[in-house]
């Protein structure tokens, strides 16, 4: 495990998305009440940021064609996406958000 610190908590407002590239491949970092989920940021239906997107109730939404996922899981929730999202490990360590790149998996 190899957490690295991509930004300050303070630098992602509850209810947003913040795209980080930071590692070999954008990862977009979301606040959801208060709880930091980390995602690939690039939707896997077309070349678009997810950080971008609108994030409701843990679900991020495409503003390309309206695809959704779940923040947590990277279940897909809404076509037309039909892949999962890469989830990344985070922790939050006094007010600074770490994210384990490498040991990132595809979610369900
Ligand atoms: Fe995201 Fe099509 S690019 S839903």
């Amino acid at each position: 495990m190899a957490f690295e610190k991509v930004c300050n908590l303070e630098d992602v407002s509850e209810g947003e998305a913040l795209q980080i590239e930071a590692f070999e491949e954008a990862i977009a970092v979301y606040n959801v009440g208060g709880q930091i989920f980390a995602t690939q940021d690039r939707c896997t239906h077309g070349d678009w940021s997810l950080a971008d997107g609108f994030l409701e109730d843990g679900v991020i939404e495409c503003t390309l064609h309206w695809g959704k996922f779940c923040v947590r899981t990277g279940r897909v929730k809404a076509p037309p996406a039909c892949d999962p999202l890469t989830i990344y490990p985070v922790e939050v360590r006094g007010g600074e958000i770490f994210v384990d790149y490498e040991a990132g998996k595809v979610g369900e």
